[in-house]
């Protein structure tokens, strides 16, 4: 008898309740936001709405950064500002371990009995106490093709600098948002509210580029689904964390690939391949950075594809000229002809996991205009000792879809949109919601 009510209880809730909770529960496929590249500091930005009132907040892009944190001292003013009590869930998802008080508060960022994190200015290299907390945060959902209805995450989790966590970074900025390989990065917190897979894909662009939370399409004007015809590569995890500051064993937020050799003009380069890959300490190997303006290359590796692409110009009667800092090669811009992907100039291959899977950098993404009449080779010199020997900085990035698969560890880039007549501007951000 009883089990008998209780099955006529479960139909009379599936009859009137399911189909009140599918008309309110509209489940996005993706979401997207627009990023921007702010001309003095380089570094690329995005907005998303936070607090209760909403408020648009601009943050740096920190592509391997483990978080969003946003500075909490100045103007922070939210009624569902929440912040995470001790021994909390939320705590531990964000890695946090200890516990503490705060005397002058409470507010934002200064509450009793809560835990902390060491939030990361991956651009200074500098790390900050951070109150962990939660409050809502409001963004568009996609179809591929253009920005639908917006959706709201209601607790979404982030960490609460001080003001002075934002020195270095570009003006109006109040934080960096962290889509790293980590449990509460801004991926990670949006395919767990809406059940994506945990996959995103960035597309940067010296004018307006692009984010994109989920799977594709990812369409550009006039039409391209840059998703289409990906080129795929592993993503390592370093057992070392590279960040400013952080709890002792923590793997890498960052996103590794496994470049085994570089080519210039097709015609491999000698390197210490030692170099190439990642260590016990976590040192050597490659990572993808957006912090980072220009791809940096470990001292000798900068030597010897610097001096390949000087000797491989020469032969096209292109001419080196004095370095204009930041970078070291320059050349005079009389004998480069312009073409669809830029300067005619040596293409450089990062070579992958086989010969056939490379990454192929054209004029358009390897060579900056610093005057009329100068261009420069836009890689720098990393130095004889640094943590990762080869970091694929922005500027390297631009007009090139990359799409992050967390599940299966795997990045997919494209070879760049402008052999496909597009640009990563090119999204049409006009909203049919
Ligand atoms: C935290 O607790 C102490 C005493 O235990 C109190 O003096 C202080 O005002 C409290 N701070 C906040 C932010 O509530
Ligand atoms: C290659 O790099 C490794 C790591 O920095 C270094 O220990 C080694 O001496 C280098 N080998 C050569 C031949 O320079
Ligand atoms: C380079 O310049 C020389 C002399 O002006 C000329 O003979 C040669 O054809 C040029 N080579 C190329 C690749 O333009
Ligand atoms: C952009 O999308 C809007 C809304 O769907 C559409 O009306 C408009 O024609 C699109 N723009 C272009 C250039 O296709």
């Amino acid at each position: 008898m009883a089990s008998l009510q209780y099955l006529l209880f479960i139909s009379f809730l599936v009859f009137f309740v399911a189909p009140g909770l599918a008309q309110q529960s509209f489940r996005p496929k993706a979401l997207v936001v627009p990023v921007s590249k702010d001309a003095s500091t380089l570094q690329y930005l995005t907005t998303i709405n936070q607090r209760t009132p909403f408020v648009p907040i601009r943050v740096v892009v920190d592509l391997g950064g483990r978080y969003l944190w946003v500075d909490c001292e100045r103007d922070y003013v939210s009624s569902t500002y929440r912040p995470a009590r001790c021994s909390s869930a939320q705590c531990s998802l964000a890695g946090a371990n200890g516990c503490g008080d705060c005397f002058d508060g409470p507010r934002p960022g200064c509450n009793n009995n809560t835990c902390a994190v060491g939030p990361g200015n991956t651009v200074t290299n500098t790390a900050g106490p951070g109150e962990v907390a939660q409050d809502v945060v409001s963004l568009q959902s996609t179809d591929g093709r253009n920005p639908g209805r917006v959706v709201t995450v209601p607790r979404f989790l982030f960490a609460c600098a001080p003001t002075s966590l934002l020195q270095g970074l570009a003006n109006g900025v109040v934080g960096m948002a962290g889509f790293g390989r980590y449990r509460i990065g801004l991926p990670s917190q949006f395919s767990a509210a809406f059940s994506f897979r945990r996959k995103f894909a960035i597309c940067l662009s010296s004018a307006n580029g692009v984010i994109f939370f989920g799977d594709g399409p990812y369409v550009f004007l006039p039409g391209v689904d840059a998703s289409e015809s990906l080129t795929f590569t592993p993503l390592f995890i370093n057992p070392i964390s590279t960040a400013p500051s952080f709890p002792l064993g923590e793997p890498s937020a960052e996103y590794f690939i496994g470049v085994k050799s570089i080519k210039v003009n097709e015609k491999p380069v000698s390197l210490n391949t030692t170099l190439l890959s990642i260590n016990s300490e976590g040192v050597g190997g490659t990572k993808i950075s957006t912090v980072n303006p220009y791809t940096a290359l470990e001292a000798s590796i900068f030597k010897a594809v610097t001096e390949a692409f000087i000797n491989e110009a020469a032969a096209r009667n292109i001419t080196r000229v004095a370095g204009v800092a930041p970078f070291e090669v320059c050349f005079s811009s009389r004998n480069i002809v312009g073409t669809r992907l830029g300067a005619a100039v040596p293409s450089i291959d990062l070579v992958l996991q086989n010969e056939n899977t490379f990454w192929r950098i054209f004029g358009a993404n390897s060579m900056v205009e610093v005057s009329r009449e100068v261009s420069c080779l836009g890689f720098v010199n990393g130095g004889s000792n640094p943590m990762t020997s080869i970091v694929i900085g922005g500027y390297q990035l631009e007009d090139t879809l990359l799409q992050f698969d967390l599940a299966t560890s795997r990045l997919g880039f494209s070879s760049t949109l402008l052999g496909r007549q597009t640009t990563c501007a090119n999204f049409n951000f006009t909203s049919n919601a």
